[in-house]
This record gives C-alpha cells, structure tokens and sequence, in this order.
C-alpha cells in the first residue's frame, strides 16, 4: 500500500477502533478511476469494487457472469484514484469456490495486479478453508452473509433472508465463525434489522449492512444506486441521494439539440 503523507489511508486496524468507539463506518462501491476519485475526496472509509459491477457496467442480470480478469481491471482503476479510502475487492463467483488453493491464487491476483488492500467473499463455514488460506498469507478477509447475490439460483429471489429462525440461526453461528477465522469485518445484506443487530454486538468486528437496518455497525450501498442512474432499482432500503439519471439525461439532450442546432461549438469553443 502506497502511503501518502498527507492524507491517513484507512486500515482495517482503524474500522476495529471505529467499531470500539461507536462511530460509524461509510462504504460505498466504485468500479472506475473517475467515479472512485469522487467518492474518495468525499471522505468515504471503504470503497468496495463490489461484483455487482456485473450488473451496474455490465448490464448482465446477475453478478455470476463477472470474470476475475474484468474484476482486477475494475479495482486497478479504483486503487489508482483512493488516496484514503480502504479498497476492498470482491472475489468474483467461480474464483473461490473450488478449493482454498484457487481461493489463494484469485486473491493474490487482486493484491498484485490491482494493488486492493482485502478481498470480500461470500459465505460462512462452507468457505472456512479458503478463507483461513487468504488470511494466512496476509491478506485481509471480509465475509458477506445474508442476501448473497451469487447464490440467487439457489435462493430463487432477492427477497430478505434469514426471516426463520433456522437460516438466522446458521447465520449467527456464520458470523461468529468468520470472526474466530480471522475476518476483519463482515457484509450483511437484506435481513431483519433485529438480527443484524443481534450480530453486530454479538461479535467484535465490525458489522456493514445493506438494507439490515441502522444498528450495524455502518452502512454500504451501490454507488449507481444512491446517485439515481439507476432508474428501475428502487428496493426500500434504498436512500436516493440525488437524482443523476435526470440530471445526465437533460445535459444529454441539450448537447444533442445544440449539435443540430448548429449552435455548438461557437466561436470561443474552436480554434
Ligand atoms: O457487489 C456489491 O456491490 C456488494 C454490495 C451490495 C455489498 O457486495
């Protein structure tokens, strides 16, 4: 990690304290130089290039199609524009769940070629051994329960998980699990907001949800999401924070109106 003497990178070390303090951590994602220069200069503690990169600069429906090439490429551009944030990465679907030798292999990828400072993946007991082979060679490990969006061909629904006590049962014990292994915080996306909460003081690291409600021990969205360029997502949990798909739509439409109008470029716009 290259260390920028005037701007404080973001460490794993830092979140724990964050947690111990109770002050809360902001995560967004980011999945290019431009758009991750922005959410670093606004002050965010982790930029994660999600695989819902899969669905936001693809286009594909799930994030299953994303290749660990295309995921390297994509964090390579974000760790170029983060002076501060923490830059998480994750491991894209079939890059993992073979065995904790391919596992090592695919996050040493992400470490050298696109210079990420940890690897997220998604899953509990199941995804032990690779995890405990990521970790063993230093390379810090966020876990993802909940909603994990690489198995929807099992789920069969992006609706809220963990609602019997069952599956919030195992993801309790999922939780505790990732933490004894060694994580250093853990994703819990779209379950009860009791549950969440229940994890995140059951264990010491910190806890980030997406739509898991407020007792988490912070929060992370899409970044295409909250900006609105995304018209058709709109999930509850979801805050808006401006509405881009409009603002882009309008700039656009009066660029092509000048254009035929003759009207651009003028005389101060040529040489
Ligand atoms: O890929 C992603 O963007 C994610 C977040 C939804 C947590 O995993």
């Amino acid at each position: 990690m290259s260390v920028n003497k005037e701007i404080k990178r973001i460490t794993t070390h830092i979140l724990q304290e964050m947690k111990n303090k109770g002050e809360k951590i902001a995560m967004l994602t980011a999945y290019d130089y431009s758009m991750a220069a922005i959410v670093d200069e606004a002050g965010m503690d982790i930029i994660l290039v999600g695989d819902s990169a899969s669905n936001v600069m693809a286009g594909h429906e799930t994030t299953l199609p994303i290749t660990l090439d295309q995921m390297i490429y994509h964090a390579s551009s974000v760790v170029r524009a983060a002076k501060r944030a923490l830059v998480i990465v994750d491991l894209p679907f079939g890059s993992y769940q073979g065995n904790s030798k391919e596992a090592l292999n695919s996050a040493i990828r992400i470490m050298k070629e696109a210079g990420a400072h940890g690897v997220k993946m998604e899953g509990g007991v199941e995804i032990a051994e690779s995890v405990t082979r990521i970790l063993t060679a230093g390379i810090p490990v966020m876990g993802h329960l909940g909603l994990t969006p690489q198995s929807i061909y099992k789920f069969g629904t992006y609706t809220v998980r963990a609602k019997e006590e069952a599956e919030a049962q195992k993801l309790r014990d999922d939780a505790l699990k990732l933490q004894e292994l060694g994580c250093f915080g853990i994703v819990l996306e779209k379950i009860p907001a009791q549950l969440a909460k229940e994890v995140a003081e059951s264990v010491r690291i910190p806890i980030i949800g997406i739509g898991a409600g407020g007792y988490c021990d912070g929060q992370v969205l899409v970044v295409h999401d909250m900006l609105g360029i995304n018209k058709a997502f709109k999930p509850r949990f979801l805050r808006q924070y401006a509405n881009l798909n409009s603002v882009m739509n309008d700039a656009i439409k009066n660029y092509i109106s000048d254009v035929k109008a003759k009207d651009f470029p003028n005389e101060k716009e040529q040489y």
